[in-house]
């Protein structure tokens, strides 16, 4: 089994031109968006009965390709001294009411793109635009750092509310005594959108097409989908798990009950491209 550590844009690469399959069996990534566009052509259907059973249908492409392993929401970290709301929707983060208060990382991070794909399928592109224009014109600061930072900025009264994922404030909180204060200035809110429920984005798992080892890839991605590996994500990582049936780790638990959104990440990966061009267009990163 060979490991990397994340996927490099040159394996990235690799792996587009059709190199590299002949040795690689499973594709595991924190974005399973990203994994669909990064292997196009490059991955063979799992047919797993009990991927099929257990994984939701919108966590995976109909084909059975890609799978969502784990799942984590993005959210609002809002300063307990300034937000008052304990309720919030996505679109409202474009409401001037929040003028100059916001903090965010690049829009083409592929966290905010999966976000910001999703608004997309959710409204449409036109009106997405709107949304980001005025996003944009609320932030505080340039979009900048990493989800933690934005914690960070919130509690240094940068702004009042930050956006990141689920574990990053948890990992503060729990494992990261330096950055705990970041975590304890802020209360997470799980946004939704209007009429729908929480974004989140899925890591997830990829059989490659060539798999030389395809029957074990299948195995370990049925394992990793299993109960007692679902509770390690859980509690080591802070995702919420794939399926039913294990304990959401309490720090995750004592942000409300999570109300996914039924997005189908297929749904959301289609609207990727656009996403980005009009991070690009509204100039979100200048
Ligand atoms: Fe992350």
């Amino acid at each position: 089994m060979t490991v990397h550590g994340g996927i490099a844009p040159a394996i990235a690469a690799d792996v587009r031109r059709g190199e590299l399959l002949e040795w690689w069996t499973l594709f595991w990534m924190s974005s399973v968006i990203v994994l669909m566009w990064l292997t196009m052509g490059a991955s063979q259907a799992m047919k797993s009965a009990v991927i099929d059973k257990i994984v939701p249908a919108e966590y995976r492409d109909p084909d059975g390709d890609e799978s969502g392993i784990s799942m984590r929401a993005r959210v609002s970290y809002a300063s307990n001294d300034r937000a008052k709301q304990d309720a919030i929707t996505y679109e409202e983060l474009a409401d001037p009411k929040w003028k100059g208060k916001i903090c965010i990382r690049s829009g083409q991070h592929i966290y905010n793109n999966a976000l910001f794909a999703a608004y997309v399928a959710h409204h449409g592109e036109a009106k997405a635009e709107e949304w980001l224009r005025g996003l944009k014109a609320n932030l505080a600061q340039k979009p900048s750092g990493g989800d933690r930072e934005a914690a960070r900025d919130v509690a240094a009264g940068k702004c009042d509310i930050g956006i990141g994922n689920t574990y990053y404030w948890a990992l503060m909180m729990n494992k990261d005594p330096d950055k705990k204060p970041w975590a304890e200035a802020t209360k997470v809110i799980l946004p939704t959108f209007a009429g729908g429920g929480t974004h989140v984005n899925l890591s997830g798992l990829l059989l490659a097409k060539h798999a030389p080892n395809r029957a074990n890839g299948i195995k370990l991605i049925e394992w990793l989908a299993g109960e007692h590996a679902q509770q390690i994500y859980a509690d080591a990582n802070y995702e919420y798990p794939i399926r039913d049936g294990v304990a959401i780790n309490p720090t995750i638990a004592s942000y409300g009950k999570l109300k996914a959104d039924t997005l189908p990440v297929t749904r959301i990966g289609a609207s990727r491209k656009a996403a980005s061009t009009l991070v690009d267009k509204v100039g979100f990163d200048n």
